[in-house]
């Protein structure tokens, strides 16, 4: 019994709602009997909106350069031993041929922000892969850039856009990354690519070095104020190339524990059980789903780069987490009670 706690549940289950500060406190006062209620309001949710489906992208790796330096990430631009590597458009669309084969019918071009992915490369490859798999979502999730260029890609048919904010506190941004980034440049992009028309995603790293539960909190609040129509979250897990190769890895009890309170915050989201959770903890993206996510991306990079797109230590690109064993993912998936679908998965309309 603790009544704080439960006043604290009762809230946010009634309202989808809670004061920054009631988020702290629900984060400190996290036990397995908090967890599990949660937990359950969270799956009754999801399963009135989306039933027992988990929906599935595939993921193309596009690109490891970067410009940035993010002191967090594998592939940052002072990792000198990070094997760099691009995909050409005619590499891009044989994933896009092999995926499409494979049932996927939502492709993520997920990259560093290369220089070399100009407006015209990115534009021409998107509208080609429209044009061949008009059933298809493009989603793009290649960091910041320009009004006028995310407005040529969603012109050009782009869907969807994933851009995790990282964290909602100005001074723990400013701890994670290089100074020329900003907090307030990537919450401007948010919403530019919100108001042109995008299915616009956001996120965080559970466990990131310097993070507290009030870091924690401002995202809660940040992402009921912002209603993304996806949030990608997973635990922080250190590269031994980066600044922060010493630092503990996150918990995949607090990731599984924030999962659910976003379910709660935002019935309809399209929430990711992320490969980062996976890696961290066998069967860590069944419980992703068994707390709420309902999204699966699994990788459809070539095989000869998969190694190469590193964002932190150990990464899966293999097994289940290799699109070409779907059905391996289909099998653990009907083994927790959900089932893989090939639909494209928009977000639920007319639902709060
Ligand atoms: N651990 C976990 N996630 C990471 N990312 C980058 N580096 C790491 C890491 N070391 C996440 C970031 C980024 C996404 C593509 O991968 O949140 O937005």
């Amino acid at each position: 019994m603790n009544k704080r706690r439960d006043y604290l549940i009762g809230k946010l289950i009634a309202s989808h709602s809670l004061g920054e500060g009631e988020y702290k406190e629900l984060i400190e006062l996290r036990d397995d009997e908090a967890a599990l209620i949660l937990q359950k309001e969270a799956v009754r949710l999801r399963k009135e909106i989306y039933g027992d489906k988990v929906f599935i992208r595939g993921l193309i790796e596009i690109s490891n350069i970067c410009k940035n330096d993010c002191l967090y990430c594998g592939i940052r631009k002072s990792n000198k031993s990070c094997d760099r590597y691009r995909l050409t458009k005619e590499e891009i669309l044989s994933c896009c041929k092999d995926g499409y084969a494979l049932g996927f019918r939502t492709f993520v071009m997920q990259g560093g922000e290369d220089g070399a992915f100009t407006d015209d490369f990115l534009c021409e490859t998107v509208s080609e892969i429209k044009s061949l798999y008009p059933d298809c979502a493009v989603t793009l999730s290649l960091g910041e850039r320009s009004r006028e260029s995310y407005k040529r890609l969603y012109e050009a048919g782009a869907d969807r856009y994933l851009l995790r904010h990282e964290t909602a506190d100005e001074e723990h941004y400013s701890r994670l990354h290089p100074k020329n980034l900003t907090l307030k440049s990537r919450m401007e992009c948010l919403h530019t690519l919100k108001e042109i028309g995008f299915q616009t995603g956001c996120g965080f790293m559970v466990g990131s070095p310097y993070q507290t539960a009030e870091c924690l909190a401002k995202d809660l609040k940040f992402i009921e104020e912002f209603r993304p129509d996806m949030v990608g979250i997973g635990p922080f897990i250190p590269h031994k190339d980066t600044p922060f190769r010493d630092y503990p890895p996150g918990s995949a009890k607090l990731t599984c524990y924030l999962l659910s309170i976003i379910r709660i915050i935002h019935p309809s989201v399209l929430l990711p059980s992320t490969t980062a959770l996976g890696t961290l903890e066998e069967g860590g993206r069944e419980k992703g789903i068994l707390h709420g996510a309902n999204v699966i991306m699994p990788n459809l990079s070539p095989t000869a780069v998969r190694n190469k797109y590193m964002l932190y230590n150990n990464k899966l690109s293999t097994g289940a987490e290799s699109a070409q064993k779907l059905d391996e993912l289909k099998k653990k998936i009907s083994g927790i009670c959900y089932r893989i679908t090939c639909e494209r998965g928009d977000a639920a309309k007319n639902i709060t």
